[in-house]
């Protein structure tokens, strides 16, 4: 497995693999790899001939400098996980390798609409960080398949939104999220609860399977159904901080010809902050309507 940090270097090998016609599969990440990420490895694995991760914690899509300064930095161990996993290339940029004259100067990507909705309103710039950095790393890394996880699931929208607009010649694949036995989602912020936070950590994902088992019995007052949600959550000690139910396609306020909804949650568990999401499939919670059979998982 190649290792390297230096653009000319990555940009020698990604020709030598386009001359012989291989399909390059992308995986980019902040590092602090988890099995959500390496199952991203593992697809990419399949889809490729090629497969390369990116490792970059990218100073663009933080919007507060001790959120940044405290991001886990476990470059070791992602190594020999990604080791393990038959990857060809790990790309291990510096912040100065990618933004040369500082985040500042540099020239920016802006998706519209969906950066700036949801966590956009609440994490101003964070998405144009995301889309930016995730355009350079595209131009640099030249895949033809690039994964990212639906646990982001506004992030998998504005990449896929991105990748459409500007024509670029690759297939976005979203992977499922992956879950601890107890349903919390995996996560690097993970690490940061405490043992007690951690095992009321769950509810969230809990709380998720509730809404979800009563809008697919045809619950439709969505906004005292986020109530009874927050209600939950507060009861288990979390401090909700996003809660919406939104178009899974559009991220639009649910309409007549939503098919399918997406439940978006953000939570403070103590000082870490944690999302995730959960899609409902509407067009079932109308057959169903009428059967009464709201269990609560
Ligand atoms: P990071 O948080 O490291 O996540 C890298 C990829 O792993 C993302 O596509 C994310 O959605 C996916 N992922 C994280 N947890 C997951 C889980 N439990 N199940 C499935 N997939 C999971 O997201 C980023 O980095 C950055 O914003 C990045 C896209 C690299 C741009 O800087």
């Amino acid at each position: 497995m190649q290792v390297i940090s230096e653009v000319a270097l990555l940009r020698d090998q990604v020709s030598q693999w386009k001359k012989m016609d291989k399909r390059i599969a992308f995986v980019p990440t902040m590092g602090n790899l988890h099995q959500g990420h390496l199952t991203l490895v593992r697809k990419a694995r399949e889809q490729g001939d090629i497969v390369v991760v990116s490792i970059f914690v990218n100073p663009m899509q933080f919007d507060r400098a001790d959120d940044l300064a405290n991001y886990p930095r476990t470059l070791d161990e992602d190594l020999t996980q990604l080791r393990e996993e038959g990857v060809d290339l790990v790309f291990t940029p510096t912040p100065d390798t990618l933004y040369p004259q500082g985040v500042e100067a540099h020239t920016t990507v802006e998706v519209p609409k969906l950066s700036i909705m949801l966590e956009g309103a609440s994490r101003p710039g964070h998405f144009r960080g995301v889309a930016t950095v995730v355009s350079k790393l595209f131009h640099l890394v030249q895949p033809s398949i690039a994964c990212f996880g639906e646990k982001d699931f506004q992030q998998l929208a504005v990449i896929r939104k991105l990748v459409a607009d500007m024509a670029m010649p690759i297939e976005v694949i979203g992977v499922p999220t992956v879950r601890e036995s107890d349903g919390l989602a995996m996560s690097s912020r993970n690490n940061n609860l405490t043992v007690d936070e951690r095992q009321r950590a769950p509810v969230l994902a809990k709380t998720m399977r509730w809404m979800s088992a009563q809008m697919r019995n045809g619950r439709r007052d969505l906004d005292d159904l986020i109530e009874d949600a927050h209600d939950q959550l507060r009861a288990a000690g979390l401090k909700p901080d996003e809660f919406y139910i939104r178009d899974a396609s559009s991220l639009a306020q649910i309409s007549e010809e939503s098919r399918q909804a997406v439940i978006l949650v953000a939570a403070y568990l103590g000082n870490t902050r944690l999302i995730d999401n959960l899609t409902v499939d509407l067009l079932r919670a109308a057959d169903k309507a009428d059967k009464a059979d709201i269990s609560g998982d």
